[in-house]
């Protein structure tokens, strides 16, 4: 099934000037980029982002680090594509990441992981919806789907 994730790039992928290796990534795996938007978020939306952590210890450390700088906001398309970016992006401390995932290739601490992805369907619905209006979602057949699925 075609599913949308959230995936955002964080302060230090921007900085680090990866976003275009990070995008790549998504592309030649055959998903399909249908929403970007480059932007510096405020605390309020930070919090609302990572509400399910609101009462961790590295809480406040987190909202301090994505709104350090500006994130690449994306909605990324594709077939079960919630477990398989997650998959591509590598578990939470990129220590332990496999390499060949984004994490286990590009970063080393925790508190600087370069990129977040949806965790789940119902996450993803609605981190898109804090992030993006439906208008703001390209809704275009990407050529070549034949290429990349059986059954496009
Ligand atoms: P994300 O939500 O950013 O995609 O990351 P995730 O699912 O892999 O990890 P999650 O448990 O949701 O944690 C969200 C982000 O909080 C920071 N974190 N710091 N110091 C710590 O123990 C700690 N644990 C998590 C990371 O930036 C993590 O990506
Ligand atoms: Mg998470």
């Amino acid at each position: 099934m075609k599913e949308k994730s959230f995936v955002m790039l964080k302060p230090d992928a921007v900085l680090r000037r990866l976003t275009g290796k990070i995008l790549t990534r998504f592309e030649e795996r055959g998903l399909e980029l249908v929403a970007a938007k480059m932007m510096v978020i405020t605390p309020e939306l930070a919090k609302k982002h990572y509400d399910e952590h609101r009462e961790k210890p590295f809480f406040g450390e987190l909202v301090e680090y994505i709104t350090s700088g500006p994130v690449l906001a994306t909605v990324i398309k594709g077939e079960e594509c919630i477990n398989l970016i997650r998959k591509m992006v590598g578990t939470t401390n990129p220590k332990e990441a496999d390499i060949g995932t984004l994490r286990g290739d590009y970063a080393i601490d925790t508190g600087r992981n370069i990129i977040h992805a949806s965790d789940s369907p119902v996450s993803a619905e609605r981190e898109i919806a804090l992030f993006f209006d439906d208008a703001e979602i390209c809704n275009c057949t990407f050529p070549g789907r034949e290429l990349i699925y059986e059954e496009p």
